[in-house]
């Protein structure tokens, strides 16, 4: 439990207060008032910027900070991990891109299996940690479908801030110092992130990435090709073979992006989009908010309204764990986003005490072609109708530690996402079935949760959130005082935030929560775990006719 709830936190950051939002350089609108985007990191969001004057737009803008994001932020996403994406394009299409990792032709259901039982330093770090990554061919494909600019005009402003280097923050030197022992394992990583005697380098020191440059480089001229047909794939192939990893370059060049059906959903006179597996986030965010509106929201007290949310979210995590993996594997029954499914659900909910011993539920498969008719976060808007959200990731701080010599990459560990073994848990705690067991090329589920929301088949929100499973309670909480109680989103995000993700069976709330409402949540059966902060989500909102973008305040005041 103890190492569950670190694994958890090491996505929390400390806030002290939750403040009211500044206009911050994390989160910026151009001076024409045309294009706004919002991300974790100043300088990324310059980038987009600079992107933007050069005649780009949302979807430019996007792909841009994507791409710094690996430079500055290298710990939480880059090439070397996966992402989805969310897009409304200008023309009104909405389409989802599943960059998501792919395990390699030669995983095995019980890979991770080492006397019986699953050990969690092999999915998590080294060689047979690492999933085939996915991002540069859905940004590639997203800067085809939508960009104004080329792929090489996206790229290379993050190549020259990797060449030139920028001041280490003290959060990414906390996040350094703290994986250092594991860093120091891998030559390319310590020769990175370490000094010459394995120390990790200290804040405002220089972190300059040659090595992430080139490979930029290479990219903006060859295109994907140099990733997944070319030198980056056979230099990957060859450490793996001499390094114990079982991916080859025939992995790479096997790696498909795919287009998947957005989840539809409705919720207080607004249709949200989210993304369906090999994401959970979609779907539970659905089916969160459907348990919800089952009840009289408005006349809650703010004790019952929480506690609410948590027994909604312990039977949907309960369900995730069930019911949840890559759907080209596994018949995932999207009726768990259904209203009718939630009604059901919403029957065994008590507001007087929390529900004890739940188990996945059943949700009546039968009624799922009614799905069809109607899912670091980076959020991107333009005025000419370019809605963007994309979540990417590594998975933990800084994936599996690997660094392929020569490249700058810091490849992810999402083999760790799935189910090593039915009942054990992963780096957040979370359990799964058969649905999520490893098996050749299949995606790994996620809680990611990238979301588009639409008034009136007019896109007015895009957001999403960094954090683990704590994604899928974020996003459903900013929704619900978006949307419901008519929040502006700055703050709907600044609200104290809860967790309850069914295992562990506690429920984590935020230190800013009122002590009379986290002990009225005691008194109905809850086990408190207080958490200094939780989450990292980003938003833009359209209001009054104009793009407000909102960065996470917690990830500023910490920075
Ligand atoms: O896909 C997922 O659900 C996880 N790999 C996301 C990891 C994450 O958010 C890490 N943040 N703390």
């Amino acid at each position: 439990m103890k190492k569950i709830v670190l694994a958890l936190s090491v996505c929390c950051i400390a806030l002290v207060a939750h403040a009211e939002f500044p206009e911050t350089d994390y989160a910026q609108v151009s001076p024409d008032g045309k294009v706004a985007v919002a991300s974790v990191n100043p300088e990324a969001t310059r980038i987009a910027m600079e992107v933007v004057k050069r005649g780009g737009n949302a979807v430019d803008a996007a792909i841009s900070v994507a791409f710094a994001l690996g430079v500055v932020d290298g710990h939480n996403s880059g090439i070397g991990g996966g992402c989805f994406i969310l897009v409304r394009l200008a023309d009104g299409r909405i389409l989802a891109l599943d960059g998501r990792e792919m395990a390699p032709a030669a995983a095995t259901r019980d890979m991770y299996i080492v006397n019986g039982k699953a050990d969690p330093e092999l999915s998590r770090t080294g060689a047979l940690a690492v999933g085939i990554p996915g991002s540069v061919a859905a940004l590639d494909k997203l800067q085809k479908l939508g960009g104004k600019l080329t792929f090489r005009d996206v790229i290379l402003p993050a190549a020259d801030l990797a060449e030139k280097g920028f001041p280490i923050s003290p959060a990414l030197a906390e996040r350094i110092a703290a994986t250092a022992d594991n860093l120091a394992k891998f030559p390319a990583s310590a020769a990175i992130y370490l000094d010459k005697n394995n120390q990790p380098l200290p804040a405002f020191s220089i972190l300059q990435q040659k090595d992430l440059a080139a490979t930029y480089r290479a990219i903006a001229k060859q295109g994907p090709r140099y990733f997944y047909h070319g030198d980056f794939a056979k230099k990957t192939g060859r450490w793996m073979a001499a390094n114990g990893g079982v991916i080859t370059d025939k992995d790479f060049a096997s790696y498909q992006m795919k287009m998947r059906k957005p989840i539809v959903s409705e919720f207080a006179g607004y249709t949200l989009y989210g993304f369906p597996p090999p994401s959970s986030g979609g779907v539970h965010v659905a089916q969160i908010l459907n348990i919800l509106e089952q009840f009289d929201l408005d006349t809650l007290a703010p004790a019952e309204r929480y506690h609410l949310i948590a027994e909604a979210m312990k039977f949907a995590f309960a369900d995730r764990a069930h019911w949840l993996g890559d759907s080209d594997f596994t018949k995932v029954p999207l009726s768990l986003a259904d209203k009718r499914y939630a009604q059901t659900i919403a029957k065994k909910i008590s507001l007087e005490k929390t529900t004890a011993d739940i188990a996945h539920g059943n949700p009546d498969v039968d009624i799922q072609h009614l799905m069809n008719k109607h899912t670091t976060h980076i959020a991107a808007a333009d005025m000419e109708g370019n809605w963007v959200a994309i979540t990417s990731t590594v998975n933990t701080s800084f994936g599996s530690k690997v660094v392929i010599p020569g490249t700058g990459v810091v490849l992810n560990n999402q083999m760790d996402d799935f189910s090593a073994q039915v009942g054990a848990a992963n780096a957040f705690g979370l359990v799964g079935s058969d649905a999520n067991a490893v098996a050749a090329k299949k995606r790994p589920l996620s809680s990611m949760s990238p979301t588009l929301v639409f008034k009136n088949n007019e896109p007015v929100m895009t957001l999403g959130a960094a954090g683990g499973p704590t994604i899928i309670s974020q996003v459903v909480q900013t929704l619900l005082y978006s949307l419901n109680d008519s929040m502006p989103v700055e703050k709907a995000m600044a609200q104290a935030r809860i967790h309850q993700q069914w295992n562990p069976n506690v429920l984590f709330v935020e230190a800013a929560m009122p002590v009379e409402i986290q002990q009225a949540l005691q008194k109905k059966g809850h086990d408190l775990k207080i958490w200094p902060s939780m989450g990292a989500s980003q938003a833009i909102q359209l209001r009054d006719g104009k793009l407000v973008p909102v960065a996470e305040p917690r990830v500023i005041l910490q920075n």
